[in-house]
């Protein structure tokens, strides 16, 4: 059985004062008892990582843990800016975002990228969360399989096996901070459809991944998406900015 992961995405928000509300407000929340063997976890940025480890580990909740929302493909050495997989690992991530639309879009992030990066945060004993997702005017011409499947398949050939070890995160681009939801089913065919393709490579593999909804989910979404055979969690963008709805979320 693959375990129910909810994984909070702050995206470029926050502060000193507002992360150690949230934190304070959600653990406060679990320990009153949390659906047995789900892991939860939220990707703050870089800055605060820090300050988030160390009050999620204050909080010592097993199942719930610290992520980053993007990693150097480098490992070290003169890349101005950029963070490499060994320091998440220090600040103690368990889960790091890679490919999210948004950096596919703004920075122009290719999935060779994607997946180079996917090995720097496997090789330090962390869990990369893969991102895809068709845009619009993908799935309204027809080519969303297509599309997804395209990025699957890059991440298949770099990664191999290792794909076993990562989590898969599909959030179609006109659900991300649209209000406009995939209805359970749609998101479920398409989770369907990137777990026979993995099926296709490896049937252990396909078995063991998790592959995540993301874009849009809510409190009053979550349960029927939750509850398809394929969606094994979610990807929490701005509801996840709200610790009760962080929350009733991961309650869900
Ligand atoms: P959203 O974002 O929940 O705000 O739609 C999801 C994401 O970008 O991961």
């Amino acid at each position: 059985m693959r375990p129910l992961i909810i994984i909070g995405n702050w995206k470029m928000n926050g502060s000193l004062a507002v992360n150690a509300d949230w934190v304070k407000t959600v653990c406060r929340g679990m320990e009153q008892g949390m659906p047995a063997g789900r892991q939860y976890a939220v990707c703050a940025p870089f800055p605060y990582l820090a300050q988030c480890s160390q009050l999620i580990q204050d909080c010592s909740l097993a199942f719930l843990s610290l992520g980053a929302q993007d990693v150097s493909a480098f490992e070290s050495g003169a890349y101005t800016g950029e963070v490499a997989a060994s320091m998440l690992k220090e600040m103690t991530c368990k889960y790091v975002l890679v490919g999210h639309s948004e950096r596919r879009q703004l920075h122009q992030e290719t999935d060779e990228l994607i997946a180079e990066k996917a090995l720097q945060v496997l090789d330090s004993g962390m869990t990369p969360v893969i991102c895809v997702g068709e845009s619009a005017d993908e799935r309204n011409s027809g080519r969303e399989v297509e599309v997804v499947r395209g990025q699957i398949a890059k991440q298949v050939a770099v990664l191999q096996d290792r794909l076993a070890d990562c989590l898969i995160a599909y959030e179609p681009i006109w659900a991300i901070g649209t209000g406009q939801v995939a209805s359970a089913q749609v998101a479920q065919d398409m989770h369907r459809a990137i777990r026979l393709q993995l099926a296709e490579f490896d049937g252990d593999v396909a078995s063991h991944v998790g592959i995540l909804y993301g874009g849009s989910v809510k409190p009053d979404n979550a349960v029927e998406l939750f509850a398809m055979p394929d969606i094994d969690g979610g990807l929490i963008g701005g509801a996840s900015l709200n610790p009760q709805d962080f929350l009733a979320i991961c309650q869900a």
